[in-house]
């Protein structure tokens, strides 16, 4: 079968007047979309349809299941509000929001490799307050301190100056701020790297924390036997001028949830990172007193690809 092809595969048992019966069907269906102007908008309509008729055929689909399947999509649509985001949940569990980050951020290896990039998730927000350098994005979120620090260069291994990072991250109890009851922000921030490209901040050690599992995604999983649970992590969105926009976590090196399974496929090995446990008492990078708080520090350098690459 080529890539072109309309034929559905796995259709062995079925009789050839009836596959020409489904056959005519997908090509009537493609043909529909022939006039679209757009013809980036046929081509995916067409690709989507002739998908779309594949996976009705291959797994002989029942008229029970197709209803089943429209349920989920709108109990999906009625869980989701300006916070909470169900179909981004679905792409993730699914693997297609990492399967588009793929297909759209090619490895650039260049004197730098640029930093890879993962999945966005459904809690960022655009109103996070900017911090300086050094600053703390906590806001009151509990968690333990947990010192950041890098540079950003792009893949020739200049400084980027004045890029923006964006952080956020869950809490202690696994909440973002947006889960709050209270519309409380904290746990996210932005700040701007500085004239050398370097930035710290003042964040939280990640934890690992479940997706949003009471709708209709965190039921499949459960009928499926797969955990909702994310590896710990810390995200991270950068942007500068003419170079690409970044978008990516970093993971806490010998978190068990990383062998066991991160639920949306987000881990990649260069973005495990070391967090060094400081005991109580160890002095802090900008003298700040945390008592009698354990802390822990990590680094992450991060390299952006150029624009067009
Ligand atoms: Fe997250």
């Amino acid at each position: 079968m080529t890539e072109t092809s309309t034929t559905a595969s796995g259709t062995g048992g079925i009789s050839s007047e009836q596959q020409a019966v489904e056959q005519q069907l997908v090509e009537t269906v493609i043909a529909s979309f022939d006039k679209a102007e757009d013809p980036r908008l046929k081509q995916l309509m067409q690709s989507l349809t002739k998908h779309l008729h594949n996976f009705i055929r291959e797994v002989r689909l029942t008229e029970d299941e197709w209803n089943k399947g429209i349920e989920f999509l709108t109990a999906a649509g009625h869980i989701t509000d300006d916070k909470r985001q169900e179909f981004i949940l679905l792409s993730d569990v699914l693997g297609a929001s990492m399967q588009t980050i793929a297909v759209n951020n090619e490895a650039v290896k260049q004197t730098l490799d640029a930093t890879e990039a993962t999945v966005f998730g459904p809690f960022f927000t655009e109103d996070a307050p900017e911090i300086p350098i050094g600053g703390d994005i906590a806001g009151g979120a509990a968690g333990q301190p947990c010192w950041v620090e890098g540079t950003v260069k792009d893949t020739s291994g200049n400084p980027v100056p004045n890029a923006r990072i964006e952080v956020w991250e869950a809490d202690d109890d696994g909440f973002y701020d947006v889960q709050y009851t209270d519309g409380r922000v904290a746990g996210r921030a932005h700040l701007y790297s500085d004239e050398d490209g370097h930035y710290s901040f003042w964040g939280l050690t990640p934890t690992p924390y479940p997706i949003p599992h009471d709708g209709p995604v965190g039921k499949m999983l459960e009928a499926v036997g797969r955990s909702p649970v994310r590896a710990s992590h810390l995200h991270f969105m950068v942007t500068a001028q003419n170079l690409r926009t970044l978008v990516t976590h970093i993971f806490v090196e010998g978190d068990p949830q990383i062998e066991i399974g991160d639920s949306v496929f987000g881990v990649k090995d260069s973005l495990i990172k070391t967090f060094d446990q400081q005991p109580a008492g160890t002095p802090t990078p900008d003298g700040r007193d945390l008592a009698a708080q354990a802390w822990a520090r990590t680094r992450f350098d991060i390299v952006l690809a150029p624009a067009e690459a």
